[in-house]
């Protein structure tokens, strides 16, 4: 499988974003992780889709989008306007599963669905026939630098012997060390926020979680 770093732009400078943009691009990231949060499906409020066609036109780097709203059927074309290339949702939000999923697809993006820590993972089988990813969460949703939950690792181990081609992202409390759990467990996508961001040197840090993700 290949091994993709999402940094997660929540840990950013938000007063430099293009900057920000510009390490991961350089470091060789092969996605970048934009978390929007309503205040409603999480207590928090984050940015929209506005920002995020700000940032595309100044980054070549695929958007890997990240809902925590509670309505993402209501926005799809929004996000995939303003240059989402994978748009994930979660799948304890109130819009309609397979709906999401078809408008997702039908406007041109990737087709990407979210685990909370206290759902079955169970729950994505009947849509992996259409997903490209799934997300399995490995913190509560809602804010960046919580500590990561390595009980979520049989999720992971479960879909990647049912799913051997599927890319299965981790979100949440990635470093340099539980990307390793992470990738024993079959995960490829991982999303990092704090450990890029508030690290010294982020592109190191990038290159460090692929080569320990890839166990060289
Ligand atoms: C949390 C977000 C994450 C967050 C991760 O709800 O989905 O993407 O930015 O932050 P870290 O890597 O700091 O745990
Ligand atoms: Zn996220």
């Amino acid at each position: 499988m290949d091994i993709k770093i999402s940094p997660s732009m929540l840990a950013s400078d938000f007063a430099n974003l293009e900057a920000e943009l510009k390490k991961c691009e350089n470091a060789g990231a092969e996605l970048i992780h934009l978390d929007v949060m309503d205040g409603h499906f999480v207590p928090n409020i984050t940015i929209g889709a506005p920002v995020i066609k700000a940032l595309k036109s100044v980054c070549g780097v695929p958007f890997d989008v990240h809902l925590m709203i509670s309505e993402p059927l209501k926005y799809i074309e929004d996000f995939a306007e303003a240059g989402a290339d994978i748009i994930s949702f979660h799948i304890e939000s109130e819009s309609d599963t397979r709906k999401t999923i078809d408008k997702i697809i039908a406007c041109g993006c990737r087709a990407a669905l979210a685990v909370k820590p206290n759902t079955d993972i169970d729950a994505v089988y009947p849509f992996l026939d259409k997903l490209s990813m799934v997300l399995v969460m490995t913190v509560e949703p809602g804010f960046g630098g919580q500590s990561f939950m390595e009980n979520m690792m049989p999720k992971i181990r479960r879909l990647r012997k049912d799913c051997p081609d599927l890319d299965i992202q981790v979100d949440g409390g990635i470093n340099a060390e539980t990307v390793k759990v992470c990738a024993e467990a079959g995960a490829n996508v991982f999303v990092a926020g704090s450990a890029v961001f508030k690290s010294e040197n982020p592109a190191e840090t990038i290159s460090l979680l692929k080569r320990n993700a890839r166990g060289i």
